[in-house]
C-alpha cells in the first residue's frame, strides 16, 4: 500500500480552524506548526502530530487556570447513592487534592512518562489520581472496575505500571464489591509487577496489605497536606493516557492519546457540541473506566470551567427518578448518558420524569450504542429538550457524528446518529473495493487521515498494529476504519448499523468476543467455543456462547447442562468480570465452520436473531447451525 496522500486542498482552512480552537486552551509555549502530516513530517502517514512544539498541560487547563476566576465555584460534585454521600470540591479544593495526590505519587517514585494504572470505583480520588498523573506527566491507564483479574493482568502486562491506585471496594446496589482481592490476583497473574499499590480504604471491605508494596492513601495524604507540585509542561505530542479497548483479538488495544490535541479537541467539542459554559453544571452518568468518563466526566467539563458530577450509583436506585432528581438538585445544564440507561428508565413510570424541575436542562446527549427510535421518542417527549445522539469511539475520544440541535431536531431522523462533526472527513466505502457508497447504500464508516486532534496517536507500544488494524483494511487506500457499518440518507444523515468485527456492545460497553471465548475455553471440559453478540431489548446486545465439550456425555441431561453452564459463566465472571459474563452458554456437538475451518460467527449471530444466516456456500456442514438454532431458540 502506498503511503502517499493526495494533497488536501482544504489543508489551510483546516489548519486555520484548529489554530482558532487551540486558542481555547492555555499554552505555556506556543506551537510552531498546527499539524505535521505527510511530506516532510517526522513520521509517515497515517501518523499525525498536532500543535507541534507547543507545551501545555491537561491538569493546568482543567484545574489551575480556573483558580483565578472560579476558585470557589464547585468543580467536582461526588454524588453516591451507594454510600449516601454528597461531597463538593471547589476548584481551589480540587487543586489542593490533586497536588496532594501528585506529591504522594511522586514520593512513591512516579516520574514523567511512567504509567500509573487506576483501578477504582467512582470516587473523587479517581479524578484526583487522573489529574495528578496529568499534572506530573505520568501516563494514566484507567481500568474499568467491572473487569476482573485476568482482564486486569493483561492490562498490567501491557502498560507495565510503576504504580497501581486502587481501593478496598466499590459498591453496587448497596453491596460492597471487593476490588483488592481481584487486584492481588491480577498482580499475581501478571509478569510485570508494580513497585507500589496505593490504596484508598473506604471502609467497605477488609483489605490485606502486602508489606513494602502496598501503601495507604490516607496517611500518605496527611504527609503531603501542604505540598506544592508545579505542573510539568509537556510537548503537545507527549502521551497523556492509555485506555484499553477491545478489538478482534484477545489482546486489548492500548489507545494512546496526546496532550495538546486532546485538550484542544475537548475544549472545541465542549464549546461547539456540548453547550459547555463555565459556571454551569454537567452530569455524565458514564464511568471513568470508559472513554466517555475520560472525555466528558473529567477533562472536558473541567477544561470548560464547568461543575462536573461524579455519580456512584445506578439509574434505578433509590428509584428511576434519580437522574432527574440530580438534574433538579444541581441545576444541571448538560447531561450525557447511554441508550441502555434510558431504556431501563423507560420500563418505569414516565411520571418520574415529570416529578422534577428539569428547566435547567439544555440537552441530553446519548452515545455508545444505537439509540432506537422508540427510546429516542420517549425521552425527547418526556424531557422536552433536545436529545442528541452522538457516535464515536474510544479511539477518537470525542464525537465523529452528532445530531444537530434544532427545534424537533430528531423527529424526521430518529435512529440517526447525525451528521459529521467538524474536523472529521467521514466517508462510507465498500469494504471490499474501497469505492465510496451512494445514498442509502450500506458501507463501512471510515475517516480520511489525518485524524483530527484528540484521536488516538497509536496503539501503546505497537505502531505496526495501529497502522495494520485501523488503516490497512480498506483495499487501495490508507484510511481509518471504524469497523462500523453505516448508511447515509438523502439528507446526509448517517445511521450506524453495527460492527463488522468481533466487537459486541453490551449496555453500551464495548467487549471483544475473543476475550470471552478464551475465558470459556480455559474451562477444562471445553474443547472449543464461539461467542456472538445477540440483540437484547434492554442492553442492545448480550454475549451468547456456544461451546463444544471434550466429552459430550458430560451434558447428557438438562441438569448436567445447567450445572456446567453455571460453572462456565462463573469462570468468565471470575476471570474477566461481571460485565463479560455471557447471558447463555449452550453446548453443541460442533461449531458451524467453513471448509477451511473458520468459525461462522456472523451466521451464528444471524440464526440467534432469527435472521437469514447469509451465504453458506463455504459451510462445511450445515447441521451445527441447526444445533445453534435448536439450542438458542428451541426451534
Ligand atoms: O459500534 C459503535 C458504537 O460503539 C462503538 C465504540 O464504542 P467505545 O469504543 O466504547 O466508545 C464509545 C464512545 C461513545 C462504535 O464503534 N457506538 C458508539 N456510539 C454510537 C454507537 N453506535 C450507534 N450509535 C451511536 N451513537
Amino acid at each position: 500500500m502506498s503511503n502517499q496522500q493526495p494533497v488536501d486542498q482544504n489543508t489551510s482552512a483546516r489548519e486555520q480552524m484548529w489554530r482558532e480552537h487551540a486558542a481555547l486552551i492555555d499554552w505555556k509555549n506556543p506551537f510552531t506548526s498546527v499539524l505535521e502530516y505527510g511530506d516532510g513530517a517526522r513520521l509517515p502517514p497515517p501518523f499525525a502530530r498536532w500543535f507541534v512544539g507547543g507545551t501545555t498541560n491537561l491538569c493546568h487547563n482543567a484545574v489551575d487556570r480556573h483558580l483565578k476566576d472560579r476558585a470557589d465555584q464547585p468543580a467536582l460534585i461526588w454524588e453516591s447513592t451507594e454510600v449516601d454521600v454528597t461531597r463538593t470540591y471547589t476548584y481551589a479544593e480540587l487543586h489542593r487534592e490533586v497536588v496532594r495526590f501528585a506529591a504522594g505519587m511522586r514520593s512513591l517514585g512516579v516520574r514523567r512518562g511512567d504509567r500509573v494504572l487506576i483501578y477504582l470505583p467512582m470516587i473523587p480520588e479517581a479524578v484526583f489520581a487522573m489529574l495528578a498523573c496529568a499534572r506530573i506527566g505520568a501516563i494514566h491507564s484507567v481500568v474499568f472496575g467491572g473487569f476482573a483479574s485476568m482482564s486486569l493482568a493483561k492490562r498490567i502486562d501491557d502498560a507495565q505500571p510503576r504504580l497501581i491506585v486502587s481501593a478496598d471496594a466499590g459498591s453496587r446496589t448497596g453491596k460492597a464489591l471487593e476490588y483488592k482481592p481481584l487486584l492481588d490476583a491480577a498482580i499475581e497473574l501478571a509478569t510485570a509487577k508494580p513497585e507500589h499499590v496505593l490504596l484508598i480504604d473506604r471502609g467497605l471491605a477488609p483489605m490485606t496489605r502486602v508489606a513494602g508494596r502496598d501503601v495507604d492513601w490516607a496517611p500518605l495524604r496527611e504527609q503531603h497536606l501542604n505540598a506544592d507540585v508545579p505542573v510539568e509542561w509537556l510537548e503537545s505530542n507527549e502521551i497523556s493516557y492509555i485506555l484499553y479497548t477491545s478489538g478482534t483479538t484477545g489482546k486489548p488495544k492500548g489507545v494512546q492519546r496526546d496532550v495538546g490535541g486532546y485538550a484542544v479537541a475537548l475544549a472545541a467539542s465542549m464549546k461547539h457540541i456540548f453547550y459547555g459554559e463555565a459556571g454551569k453544571t454537567y452530569f455524565s452518568s458514564s464511568d471513568i473506566g470508559w472513554v466517555v468518563g475520560h472525555s466528558y466526566i473529567v477533562y472536558g467539563p473541567l477544561i470548560a470551567g464547568m461543575t462536573t458530577i461524579l455519580y456512584e450509583g445506578t439509574p434505578l436506585r433509590p428509584d428511576a427518578g434519580i437522574f432527574w432528581q440530580l438534574v433538579e438538585k444541581h441545576r444541571v445544564k448538560v447531561m450525557f448518558s447511554s441508550p441502555t440507561a434510558i431504556r431501563a428508565l423507560k420500563r418505569h413510570d414516565q411520571a418520574l420524569l415529570k416529578k422534577y424541575d428539569l428547566s435547567s436542562l439544555r440537552a441530553l446527549f446519548l452515545a455508545g450504542e444505537p439509540l432506537d427510535e422508540p427510546t429516542a421518542r420517549w425521552i425527547s417527549e418526556g424531557l422536552g429538550c433536545p436529545v442528541i445522539d452522538n457516535y464515536w469511539q474510544t479511539e477518537t475520544g470525542w464525537p465523529i457524528l452528532a445530531t444537530p440541535d434544532s427545534p424537533g431536531n430528531a423527529s424526521p431522523h430518529y435512529g440517526s446518529a447525525g451528521l459529521p462533526v467538524f474536523g472529521y472527513d467521514v466517508r462510507l466505502v465498500d469494504e471490499n473495493t474501497g469505492v465510496e457508497k451512494g445514498i442509502n447504500e450500506k458501507g463501512v464508516v471510515t475517516i480520511q487521515p489525518p485524524l483530527p486532534p484528540g484521536c488516538l496517536q497509536t496503539i501503546w507500544g505497537d505502531d505496526k498494529r495501529f497502522v495494520q488494524t485501523y488503516f490497512e483494511t480498506i483495499p487501495g487506500q490508507l484510511t481509518y476504519s471504524t469497523f462500523d457499518f453505516g448508511v447515509k440518507d438523502k439528507d446526509g444523515y448517517w445511521f450506524i448499523l453495527g460492527r463488522m468485527d468481533d466487537v459486541i456492545n453490551v449496555a453500551g460497553h464495548r467487549l471483544g468476543t475473543r476475550e470471552i471465548e478464551e475465558s470459556i475455553c480455559s474451562h477444562a471440559a471445553i474443547a472449543e467455543c464461539a461467542v456472538v453478540g445477540v440483540q437484547d431489548a434492554l442492553k442492545g446486545q448480550v454475549a451468547v456462547g456456544f461451546a463444544v465439550l471434550k466429552d459430550p456425555t458430560l451434558a447428557v441431561d438438562m441438569a448436567a447442562r445447567m450445572a456446567l453452564e453455571g460453572e462456565v459463566m462463573s469462570l468468565v465472571h471470575q476471570q474477566l468480570g461481571a460485565i463479560a459474563r455471557p447471558a447463555r452458554v449452550h453446548f453443541i456437538a460442533a461449531l458451524p465452520k467453513t471448509r477451511s475451518g473458520k468459525v461462522l460467527r456472523r451466521s451464528i449471530q444471524a440464526v440467534c436473531e432469527s435472521r437469514d444466516p447469509g451465504d453458506l456456500t463455504t459451510i462445511d456442514d450445515a447441521s451445527p447451525l441447526d444445533q445453534v438454532k435448536q439450542a438458542h431458540l428451541g426451534a
